[in-house]
């Protein structure tokens, strides 16, 4: 359903980046399928030089052109951007937001008409075709549509379609989650460091061990109480390690941290 399709992303900074460069290197769309927007002309040359795809400042002329408009603005900007396509865009669109916080029923509103939406909560891996993306249905997306944003975000990892209730939850999970994941290899690194590890093989052991641990998980099904046990020998020195953790209240403090960036992202748009 993608291939021919062109696609607008108005606000190309770190997340548009990330997906654009993962939608190109799966080659499901090719760079002049692809048309990006910035709010800084400094900003234009940084785009073209490391995307290779047209940008431009005007958001209304992308998203009147394309098929998919991609909005990856901040939320504070949301209000402003979709003023400006407002006009152009119909029925026949597919408006896809990735926008923490914001919800389908905002960009409907201001959108003023019976337009698809939906929203889209992505992450910075999708870079490495590597990312978590959560989508859920606006009012007025068709079955079709749904599946073309599936689509899109499963080209640069895995997508699960979720409640819109649940949203703010998954952004906290999975779309902050590499920023937590990052200090924990950080942390390990350091431990190696610590150990007389050099810097560099310590941030390789930290951060192989994670991306096997989680591929353990994601492949074999089986739960991850029952991984950690496989590791944990009797009297062995992984328990001695799991016992620093449960002292240090690891997990109490990973739940809470999910939590509170849930609450936060509720309020991004107020
Ligand atoms: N970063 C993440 O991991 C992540 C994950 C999931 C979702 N998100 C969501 O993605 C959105 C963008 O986040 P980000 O981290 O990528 O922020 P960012 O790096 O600050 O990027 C925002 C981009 O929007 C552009 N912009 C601002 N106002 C604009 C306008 N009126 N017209 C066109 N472009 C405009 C900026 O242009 P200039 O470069 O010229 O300033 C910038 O390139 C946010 O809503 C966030 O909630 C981010």
């Amino acid at each position: 359903m993608l291939k021919g399709k062109k696609l607008a992303v108005i606000g190309v900074g770190k997340l548009g980046e990330a997906l654009i460069t993962g939608l190109l290197k799966e080659g499901n769309l090719q760079a002049q399928d692809i048309s990006g927007s910035v709010c800084h002309e400094a900003s234009l040359e940084r785009v073209k030089n490391k995307l290779s795809i047209a940008v431009t400042l005007d958001n209304k002329k992308i998203a009147s052109d394309a098929d998919v408009i991609l909005l990856a603005v901040k939320p504070q900007n949301m209000d402003s951007v979709l003023g400006q396509i407002k006009d152009v865009i119909d029925s026949k669109k597919l408006v896809i937001s990735v926008a923490a916080s914001v919800s389908t029923a905002y960009v409907e509103q201001r959108l003023n008409q019976s337009v698809a939406v939906v929203r889209a909560m992505p992450n910075t891996p999708c870079v490495m075709n590597a990312g978590m993306t959560g989508i859920c249905s606006g009012t007025h997306s068709s079955a079709e549509q749904m599946a073309l944003a599936k689509e899109i975000f499963d080209c640069v990892g895995k997508t699960v379609l979720i409640d819109e209730s649940l949203m703010d939850g998954l952004t906290a999970l999975s779309a902050s989650g590499p920023a937590y994941l990052y200090v924990v290899i950080e942390s390990l690194a350091e431990a190696g460091v610590k150990l007389g590890i050099s810097r560099e093989t310590s941030t390789l052991l930290a951060a192989q061990t994670m991306y096997g641990a989680a591929r353990m998980v994601l492949e074999s099904n089986a739960h991850p109480a029952l991984l950690k046990d496989m590791v944990t020998t009797p009297a062995g020195c992984t328990i001695d390690g799991l016992m620093e953790l449960e002292e240090g209240k690891l997990r109490v403090t990973l739940i809470k941290a999910v939590v509170k960036a849930a609450q936060r992202a509720r309020e991004l748009i107020s």
